[in-house]
């Protein structure tokens, strides 16, 4: 199984999520990071779960001599082919760099999913996986209880984090397959001053989390309400705050 196809039916959802960090402090270039960990790699490198494509673009200016091949399962995405993590079109050893950025979450058994990343890569080949940390943008959890409460006029179940099958606590799963597994961790803040993005960011989680709402609420309830929430925040405190916990595995 693999979760959240409905998310990514449209880019918009994804631009909105992403939009939100342009405000976070101290920015962390991902891409940029992921440019300097390739340097000593020659050849093709997959970017699987490719999204709009930010990874793949900056590899292709920065680093014009790799054979880059974005894959996703989304036909809605910046693919060049489409595919699943679970079952890749690649022959085995056929890639010297692959990279799963945000993605592994997606998986019901990232597990088996690292073992066919494994699979696609030569002897020695390199794999980016970044994802996030425990505590991620807590932020949204207590915003969700708030504003389903007020709808309530009761305690609602904890929401229950999309992300959370594969974070940085999960490093474990790449120890059958690479030898050596870094991690190279972040803690950051994003301060988004305007409500618009961040409303918008919030409608983005439908996909994924629609779901969880309790029976007789529906989406543009619960948008509401945790819109006005998120205004007042920003009206009394001058920005809507989110923690940002993050990293990247570099396994080889
Ligand atoms: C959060 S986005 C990350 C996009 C990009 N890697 C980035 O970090 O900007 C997750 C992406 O993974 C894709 N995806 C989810 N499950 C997948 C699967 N089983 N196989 C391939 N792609 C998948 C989604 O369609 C989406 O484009």
């Amino acid at each position: 199984m693999t979760h959240g196809a409905e998310a990514y039916r449209s880019r918009e959802p994804l631009a909105a999520r992403m939009n939100i960090y342009r405000w976070q402090r101290d920015p962390v270039d991902l891409p940029g990071l992921a440019v300097a960990e390739l340097s000593g790699v020659r050849g093709t490198v997959t970017d699987i779960g490719c999204g709009v494509g930010g990874y793949t673009d900056r590899l292709r200016a920065q680093r014009p001599d790799l054979r880059v091949l974005p894959l996703d399962r989304s036909p809605a995405m910046a693919a060049d082919a489409l595919a699943d993590i679970r079952y890749l079109p690649l022959a085995d050893g056929s890639a010297d760099a692959a990279l799963a950025m945000h993605m592994l979450y997606h998986l019901e058994e990232p597990g088996a999913a690292i073992g066919e990343l494994r699979r696609v890569l030569r002897p020695g080949g390199t794999l980016l996986a970044s994802t996030n940390g425990a505590g991620d943008k807590a932020e949204i959890a207590e915003l969700w209880a708030a504003a389903l409460r007020d709808l309530l006029g009761a305690e609602p179940e904890p929401y229950a984090n999309p992300a959370a099958g594969f974070t940085l606590d999960h490093g474990h799963l790449f120890e059958p397959h690479f030898a050596g597994i870094e991690l190279r961790e972040f803690a950051r803040e994003t301060v988004v001053p305007e409500p618009g993005p961040m409303i918008a960011f919030l409608h983005s989680l439908r996909g994924l989390a629609e779901g969880q709402l309790p029976d007789g609420i529906g989406w543009p309830d619960f948008l509401d309400r945790a819109a006005a929430l998120v205004c007042r925040r920003i009206e009394e405190t001058g920005a809507f705050r989110l923690t940002n916990r993050f990293g990247l595995f570099v396994c080889r």
